[in-house]
C-alpha cells in the first residue's frame, strides 16, 4: 500500500485564556494537564488535544500519525509536489521525528512517526437490552469520559481542493460527499467512516473535534452534566446519515464545537469501499432536533 497516515493524532488550538479551555474540556470529561500557559487534552486512547494561549481563537495545526517506516516515502512525495516543509513552531517543538506543511487551505499540519489511534476495529456501542424481569436503565449516573478521539471537521473555503491534497499527500481516501459542501476521509489502514472532514465556508477555520462515548446513556448523561454547567448551546441528540453516528454537539466558549458520538461506521483496510455523493437533504443527518443557525457559523476571523 502506497504511504498513509493511520490516525488523526490530536487537534491543537489557540485559545486567549487556557484556564477557559481547562475547564471546559474538563467538565467535557478530558482529562486536562495545564504546562506553563499551554495545556494537554487526554482520554485513555492517549493525547488529544493541546492548547496554546494566544490572541484569539484558532486551529493551530493538526497532528497525523504515521508509521517510521513511511517516513521518507512521506519526505518525497511533500516535497515532489512542491509542498514546503517548515520548522516545528517552537511552541510545539519536540524531539519527535516529524514533518511540518501548511495545506491547500494554509492549515499548519504535522505527519508524527507515532502509534496508531485508529481502532482496529469498529469499537462497540454498549446496549443494554434488559431480558424480561429485569430493568434496562443505568443504574446511577455517573460522568461518562470520552474513550478517544474520532475527528475533526475544518471549515474550508474549497472543500474538494482539501480532499485532493489529502488524497495525494497524506493518501486519505474520501469516504462520502455531499457536493461541494461537505466532505469525510477516512484511513486506508483502517479507521472511523471519517478521521477528518471538511465544511464549506468563506474562509479556512476549525468547526469542531469530536469523541467516542460508549453508549447513547453516556452521551445523555455527559450532555446533561454539559448543560449544567451553563454549557446550553449545542445540536443534539440525534443521528447522521454520513458516517451513520449517533451525535450530540456542545458549543464551546469560544462558538466552535466539541462532539460527542457513538457507532460510526468503521472502513477496514482493504474494504472495496464506495463513496457517494449524498443528496443535500441527507447531507446533515437521518432524524434530530433542526441545527441551530449559529452551527454553521465559522467564528474565526
Ligand atoms: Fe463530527
Amino acid at each position: 500500500m502506497e504511504a498513509a497516515v493511520h490516525s488523526l493524532d490530536h487537534f491543537a488550538l489557540t485559545v486567549p485564556d487556557a484556564n477557559v479551555a481547562d475547564q471546559f474540556y474538563a467538565n467535557f470529561g478530558l482529562k486536562t494537564t495545564p504546562r506553563g500557559n499551554s495545556l494537554t487534552l487526554e482520554t485513555p486512547n492517549g493525547l488529544a488535544g493541546t492548547v496554546f494561549e494566544g490572541e484569539r481563537k484558532r486551529l493551530h495545526h493538526l497532528t497525523f500519525g504515521i508509521d517510521a517506516a513511511d517516513f521518507e516515502a512521506f519526505r518525497k512525495r511533500l516535497e515532489a509536489g512542491g509542498v514546503v516543509l517548515l520548522d516545528p513552531p517552537a511552541e510545539a517543538a519536540s524531539a519527535a521525528e516529524a514533518l511540518w506543511f501548511r495545506d491547500a487551505d494554509g492549515n499548519l499540519i504535522e505527519l508524527l512517526a507515532a502509534t496508531r489511534r485508529s481502532p482496529r476495529e469498529k469499537s462497540n456501542m454498549n446496549v443494554r437490552v434488559a431480558a424480561p424481569g429485569e430493568r434496562a436503565a443505568p443504574e446511577g449516573t455517573e460522568r461518562p469520559k470520552p474513550r478517544r478521539l474520532g475527528h475533526a471537521l475544518l471549515f474550508s473555503p474549497d472543500v474538494l481542493r482539501q480532499v485532493e491534497f489529502y488524497r495525494r499527500y497524506l493518501g486519505l481516501g474520501l469516504a462520502d460527499r455531499s457536493g461541494e459542501v461537505v466532505a469525510f476521509m477516512y484511513s486506508k489502514h483502517g479507521s472511523d467512516h471519517h478521521i477528518l472532514a471538511f465544511g464549506k465556508s468563506e474562509r479556512p477555520g476549525f468547526h469542531h473535534a469530536s469523541f467516542e462515548l460508549e453508549s447513547i446513556d453516556a452521551i445523555g448523561v455527559a450532555a446533561m452534566h454539559m448543560k449544567s454547567q451553563g454549557h446550553t448551546e449545542g445540536w443534539g441528540f440525534g443521528r447522521h446519515y454520513i458516517g451513520s453516528n449517533y451525535f450530540q454537539y456542545v458549543r464551546d466558549p469560544w462558538g466552535s464545537f466539541a462532539e460527542y458520538f457513538c457507532d460510526i461506521d468503521y472502513i477496514p483496510s482493504g474494504c472495496a469501499w464506495q463513496e457517494r455523493n449524498v443528496p443535500a437533504e441527507h447531507a446533515l443527518f437521518v432524524w434530530g432536533p433542526s441545527p441551530p443557525p449559529y452551527f454553521f457559523e465559522n467564528v474565526e476571523t
